[in-house]
């Protein structure tokens, strides 16, 4: 089997009360590794069987496509998420926030709003543009912005999954909660890395 399952970085219950052990059971074991092994039975056969995920977001269609991008964006959004509610932004990579949206706090008001504006399933994003700028955009289903040419440093996962079991219908509870866990350092790297 060409993709596995990345193993989470913390104890299943290690977010709570954030997010509880219950929601990352469904959510890691059950739905992740769906579109895991959606994958790999997809691209046997096909010429994109030796390729990355990186080549398979940003060419690949339909059913390929959408696995391959929310397997990547899981691991996204899971391996940047950690315990405890001290996570803050600080030093060079709170200057680089503040010069692309102009403090903290209107980043975290903009991101928040974004995830009330997505409507249905989907995907909030932190992207480094080309101009080397952050910005945040929203995706629907399985987008992801590799496809349009930039870089992610962030994703909320928005589908109802991540967050039905423990907020129902209250999704800034869940975005507030998110945020708490957010490992700003990992971030500032990815931030690094790209630019
Ligand atoms: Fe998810």
């Amino acid at each position: 089997m060409k993709f596995e399952l990345p193993r989470l970085p913390f104890e299943i219950n290690a977010l709570e009360p954030y997010i509880s052990g219950k929601t990352l059971e469904y959510h890691h074991k059950k739905h992740y590794q769906v579109y895991v092994t959606n994958l790999n039975k997809l691209i046997k056969g096909t010429k994109f069987e030796d390729k990355d995920f990186e080549t398979i977001i940003k060419v690949a269609e339909g059913p390929l496509f959408n696995n391959a991008a929310l397997a990547w964006s899981h691991a996204f959004y899971f391996s940047a998420l950690k315990p405890g509610n001290n996570n803050i932004i600080k030093g060079p990579f709170l200057d680089a926030v503040k010069g692309c949206f102009g403090s903290a706090r209107f980043f975290k008001e903009t991101f928040a709003k974004s995830t009330l504006a997505l409507l249905g399933s989907g995907w909030v994003w932190l992207v480094l543009n080309s101009k080397g700028s952050m910005e945040i955009i929203n995706e629907n289903n399985a987008g992801n912005p590799l496809r349009r040419g930039l870089t992610p440093l962030l994703t909320c996962d928005m589908w109802e999954h991540a967050y039905y079991l423990d907020y129902q219908n209250r999704i800034s509870d869940y975005v507030e909660a998110y945020w708490k866990l957010i490992d700003w350092e990992l971030i500032e790297k990815r931030y690094n890395d790209a630019r």
